[in-house]
Order: C-alpha cells, then structure tokens, then sequence
C-alpha cells in the first residue's frame, strides 16, 4: 500500500470516532437542552461558550493548529445552540442564534394581540410607526404595555434620514427613556431600521423589539440586526449592527397592505429562493396563491441560516446583497419611482445566467413585479459606484448560474455597465 493510500486509510478511521463522538456530544448538548427548558434558561451562554473554546485550544499542542480548532469548535458550537433551540421551540418559533445574542423569532398570525407573551413589555416602551402603518397597530402593542409612548413618523424611504433619526431621538429625550427601557419598531423596513438604529445608539445601546408590518420586513429585514438611515444620497450608509431582543411577526397585518408592497417583499423572498433554496422557487413558479406565513418562515431559515454564519456581513451574509447592486443604483437614479423589492427584482435579473433569468422573468412578471427598464445607464452607474459596497477595483456582485445555488465575484464598472446595458436593451416599455 502507497503512502497516499495509507494516509487516507488513517483519515477515514479519524473520521470515523469523529462520528462517533459527534453523536456523543448532541446527546450530552440535547441533555442540557432538557434542563434549559426545564429551568427556562436562554439556549445561549456566551460565557460558557468562550470557555469551551479556550479549554479546547489549549489541548491542541502545535500552536499553529490552534486557530483552527477554535474555528472548528465555535462551528459545533453554532450547532448545539441550532440543536438546543429546535429542541426547546414551539413550532412556530425561529431563532436567531448569536454568541453575544440570542433573538426568538416568532411567526404567527395574531400575534400583536398577545404581544406581552413574547416581548417584556413591563417598561417604558417607545413605539415607533409611520404615518401610512394602520395607526390601530402601534396602540395594540402600547395597550400591552406599562407605559407607552407613539412615536409616529413620516412614511417613506425619503425620511430614512438623519434628520428623522434626530427627531426620533429627541422624542426618546423627551420621554426620559432609561437603559431598562426599549423601543419597539411597528411598520415596514423604513420603520425598523430607523427604530433599530435609535434603540443602538440611545445611552450607547437599549433592547430594541422589531414588530414588523410589511411583507419586505418580515420575510426579510426585521431579523439580523442591520440598521441604517440614508445619508449623502447613498442607501444605508450610516447605520450599526444591533440585534433586536425578540421580532414577531404577526402575518395577519398583512390584511392591509396595498397588493405592490406585497409584490414589494415577494421580491426579498424570491432573492432568498433563488439563491439558496431550489425547492422553494420551484414553489414559487408553481403556486399561484402563495400561503404567506409559510413563505416568511422559510424565507427567514435561510436568513438565519446566513446571519449565524456571518453577522457582521464578511463572507455568506453578503449572498443576500443578490440583485442589490445594480438594485441600489435603479433605486437611486429613479427618485423614489420604484419601491426596494421592485429595484431587487430589476438588479436580479442581469446577474443571473441565461435560462435562470428567463425562469426568474417568469416569476416576476407573475408576481406583479417589473422585469424592464428605461433608465439613464450612466446615472444608475454613477449611484452604484456610491454603493458602500464598492472599493476601487470593483464591486462585489452576486451571481446565479443555477437556481439554489450562486457565487460571488467582483464586477468592475464596465462589466457591470455591460450587464445593465443587457437590462435596458430588453426592455420594450417601462413596465412602472
Ligand atoms: N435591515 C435590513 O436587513 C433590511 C433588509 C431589506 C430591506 N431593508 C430596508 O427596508 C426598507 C423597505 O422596507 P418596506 O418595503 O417595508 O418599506 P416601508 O417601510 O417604506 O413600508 C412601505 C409602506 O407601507 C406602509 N405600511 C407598512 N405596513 C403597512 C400595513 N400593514 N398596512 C398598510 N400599509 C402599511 C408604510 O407606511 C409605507 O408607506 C428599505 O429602506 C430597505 O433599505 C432593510
């Protein structure tokens, strides 16, 4: 037998008691799980997870392998807290599953009414909605609470502004909200990203709760912890990571909304498919009423799934930038025409490979939303050469050669001008 052969021979009898005692440790995970739930501890302990880590460092003897154990350690960590939480969940309940956080995410319609069951609502919360969010919302929520106060703010991408952001907080200096207190975000994207923000940089951080109300935030932007408001023309760049202490996502207030923002969020949900979950497009393509609580939930695994892996946006997180830019550029260049999704829904197209994109067309144009455009291509350039995204030798652009699945790679301008120009060459009129 050859050296290579015997080598392998040795790797597959590792891998092996690997198995083996990867089964012994879910065992002894899924044990303590049992007692959590039985003594209602939180499924995170960053303390502990840190001293595990270390412990098991320090038995690797060559210092060079110790990064990577503790790489390898931290993912195991990531599955016996996924593992701990399936096992103490309701089925309805998600969870996003950080080392310094923990966030339940909860789907269920109805869910505002009883509000108080979820989220500690025994404080002064700040509600923050807009002034096109059905006002009944945010008085469902602060009729839960100790005290409350309604925060309502203008409607609209226009007001995600650091003058909106000052109004906000000097609504919460007014108040006299303490560090015990909490913000509680009750509306679409705008809403919650502005509320997320105040909540991270009020007395340099309080719980913030993202109670969302568009199809867009629930599928989509109420879990991972972005916020950000608009600043110098150039979307989200100036914001923080701050992870809401809980989301619920209470689909029955979807009742309400105007059929294109419905469309609007089936373009983030469409984003998630295409990218990560075949099965889930082939639905997609198939169902013509589409059963919306089921949709966020999947849509949401796949978001959790990436955040978990990548909060701070570094490496998987940014899959989810799919379609978004040359999406910001549109966004931008149209003043405010089109909404989000619809932007998502153009920039998907061209970073797609041929078959894929007709599919995608398909499904678009199904769900309402536009697959054409008439624009200025340099004017869409110029704003997303501004993206936050983009560094001196290009952009980083996601791409799908094959439904489930997609690659990053970096486009420089005249690349990414060659795939716009493909978008505006199609079109025939603008479809909005
Ligand atoms: N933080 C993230 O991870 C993330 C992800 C995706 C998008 N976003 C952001 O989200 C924003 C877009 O969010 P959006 O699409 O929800 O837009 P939006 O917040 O502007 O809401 C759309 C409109 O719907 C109205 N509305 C909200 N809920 C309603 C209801 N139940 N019934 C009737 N009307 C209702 C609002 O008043 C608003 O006019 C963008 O700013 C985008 O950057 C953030």
């Amino acid at each position: 037998m050859d050296e290579l052969s015997r080598a392998r021979q040795e790797i597959d009898r590792i891998d092996a008691q690997l198995a083996d005692l990867y089964a012994a440790r879910m065992r002894a995970v899924d044990r303590i799980a049992a007692y959590k739930r039985a003594n209602c501890l939180p499924v995170g302990d960053p303390a502990r997870e840190r001293e595990v880590i270390a412990q098991g460092c320090a038995r690797v003897e060559d210092p060079a392998l110790r990064p990577g154990f503790a790489a390898l350690l931290s993912h195991l960590i990531r599955l016996s807290r996924q593992y701990q939480q399936a096992q103490k969940a309701p089925a309805d309940a998600l969870q996003v599953c950080l080392p310094e956080a923990s966030c339940p995410v909860t789907v269920r319609p109805g869910a505002l009414q009883h509000a108080g069951d979820f989220l500690d609502l025994r404080r002064t919360v700040c509600i923050v909605t807009d002034d096109g969010v059905p006002p009944e919302y945010a008085r469902t929520l602060a009729a839960q609470c100790a005290e409350a106060e309604i925060v309502t703010l203008p409607q609209g991408e226009a007001h995600k502004t650091l003058q909106t952001l000052t109004e906000l907080l000097s609504r919460l200096q007014r108040r006299g909200l303490r560090r015990g207190d909490c913000v509680a975000a009750v509306g679409g994207g705008v809403v919650g990203d502005l509320a997320g923000f105040a909540a991270s940089c009020w007395l340099r951080g309080i719980d913030f709760y993202n109670c969302p109300t568009t199809l867009l935030a629930m599928a989509d932007a109420s879990v991972g912890g972005k916020t950000a408001v608009d600043f110098g023309g150039v979307k989200n760049s100036v914001g923080a990571f701050w992870q809401p202490r809980a989301v619920l996502i209470d689909p029955a207030l979807l009742g309400t909304l105007p059929p294109r923002q419905l469309a609007n969020g089936m373009a983030e949900i469409v984003k998630m498919a295409l990218t990560c979950d075949r099965d889930l497009f082939e639905r997609l393509e198939r169902e013509e009423a589409p059963n919306l609580p089921e949709l966020i939930t999947r849509a949401l695994r796949i978001k959790i799934a990436l955040v978990e892996r990548d909060e701070r946006d570094a490496g998987a997180r940014r899959i989810l930038n799919f379609g978004h830019t040359l999406g910001h550029g549109v966004e931008a260049a149209a003043g405010g025409a089109l909404l989000h999704g619809e932007c998502v829904a153009l920039g998907m197209l061209p970073m797609c490979a041929q078959p894929v994109r007709a599919r995608l067309a398909r499904v678009l144009t199904r769900l309402g939303l536009p697959t054409s455009l008439r624009g200025d291509a340099d004017q869409i350039l110029a704003a997303a050469a501004r993206d936050k995204k983009a560094e001196t030798d290009g952009i980083e652009t996601v791409f799908v050669d094959e439904v489930g699945a997609c690659r990053l790679e970096k486009l420089g301008l005249p690349a990414l001008r060659a795939r716009l120009e493909t978008l505006l060459r199609q079109q025939g009129e603008e479809t909005r």
